[in-house]
């Protein structure tokens, strides 16, 4: 039998909805294939949590999810929690702690949804983003002074080090590798900041010397906004800052239809730690106890884990899955449906079973 102990968060608004639906989703994955074993234990971390606890997590929270093989994730936020502390509180101490450095978010247009952009359908757009998840903008560098007087000052330092752009960028060169087109798009702005963002420059110069197999190409981000909505087919995979990637990788959710079916992997290449997986979106209260929460990006993402663990099949499995449901129409309502999530969900698990 091969097993794997995932630690499922679930957390706020939509989460458990969808982490819910993902759970029912991994357990027909077992009785398809025979061989494959989930010990998913819950979490109930997060906003309700911090409002009885005064925190998000308990003190010992890293050490009790470490001895898992991987973290599947929900969302974090509540409409009466500021989002500092839902946020600090929780997802990032996970990805900070577990040195998460890999923010890996692939975005293809999936058979049935619509894109917003014009004449461009599934194998136009196939991309993967991989986010700097470590440093950079939000390494909570900076700070406030003579708070409420006319002089306030507020600093935000964005930290690059010769370590974590190396690594990520080999990573990135890596996984463009391990891709058909085996293309990588480097995103910088190195033009108007000239110290890390040209030393980010550098540092993919060098490191695309150890992968001479590898095409790869440099953009500003803000013309990289620009080519992903004018000509997606023109990229495959690509690397950014923490902050340049969270914002092109919103841009990249959309342009495939939906934040509902973007998945993303925080992800320790080295596998010293476990590694997260969730839905992009966050805890939409808008739509929360509605049964309509899209649960593809979470569907997604366990496939990205399923990867990850090494179970390649039940990846591709489930991948097959999801795309014959989305192709046959079966949608929820952002994705231009009626149906709701337990119908999606439903589909996919007769999906799973009739598949070869
Ligand atoms: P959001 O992603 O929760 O929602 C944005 C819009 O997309 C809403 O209209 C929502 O209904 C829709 N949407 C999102 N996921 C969907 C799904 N699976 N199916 C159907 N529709 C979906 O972003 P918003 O509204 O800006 O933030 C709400 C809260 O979530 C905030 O507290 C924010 O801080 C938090 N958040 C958490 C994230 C995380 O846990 N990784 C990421 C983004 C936001
Ligand atoms: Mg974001």
């Amino acid at each position: 039998m091969r097993e794997y102990s995932i630690a499922a968060i679930p957390a706020d608004g939509i989460g458990p909805e969808v982490i819910a639906a993902g759970t029912t989703v991994l357990a027909a994955l077992e009785r398809r294939d025979g061989g494959l074993k989930f010990n998913i234990e819950n979490f109930d971390w997060g906003s309700d949590y911090y409002k009885k606890h005064g925190v998000m997590m308990p003190a010992d929270g890293l050490s009790r999810l470490k001895k898992f093989d991987a973290i599947y994730f929900g969302a974090v936020g509540a409409p009466d929690v500021p989002d500092h502390i839902t946020l600090w509180g929780l997802r990032l101490p996970i990805c900070q702690g577990f040195d998460q450095y890999a923010n890996v978010r692939p975005t293809k247009i999936l058979p049935g949804i619509t894109s917003p952009l014009r004449q461009c359908g599934p194998g136009d757009l196939d991309w993967v983003i991989v986010r700097e998840n470590s440093e950079g903008e939000y390494s909570g560098h900076g700070g406030r002074a003579h708070r409420g007087l006319p002089e306030e000052v507020g600093t935000e330092v964005a930290i690059f080090t010769r370590v974590g752009v190396t690594r990520i960028m080999r990573y990135a060169f890596r996984l463009a590798r391990s891709r058909p087109r085996k293309f990588l798009t480097v995103v910088t702005k190195s033009n108007a900041q000239r110290h890390g963002m040209v030393m980010w420059d550098e540092i993919a110069a060098e490191v695309a010397e150890e992968f001479p197999d590898v095409t790869w190409d440099k953009m500003l981000v803000d013309a990289m906004t620009v080519r992903m909505t004018l000509n997606p087919r023109s990229l495959d995979t690509i690397v950014a800052t923490n902050l340049h990637a969270d914002i092109l990788s919103d841009l990249a959710g959309a342009l495939a239809g939906s934040l509902g079916v973007a998945p993303t992997g925080n992800i320790d290449p080295e596998r010293r730690f476990p590694s997260m997986f969730e839905p992009i979106h966050g805890s939409a209260f808008d739509i929360t106890g509605k049964g309509i929460a899209n649960p593809v990006a979470t569907f997604w993402t366990a496939a990205q884990m399923l990867d990850h663990l090494g179970e390649a099949e039940a990846s591709a499995r489930l991948m097959r899955a999801v795309e014959r449901v989305t192709g046959s129409g079966i949608l929820t309502p952002d994705v231009g449906g009626t149906a709701t999530t337990k119908d999606v969900t439903d589909a996919v698990i007769d999906a799973i079973h009739s598949s070869n």
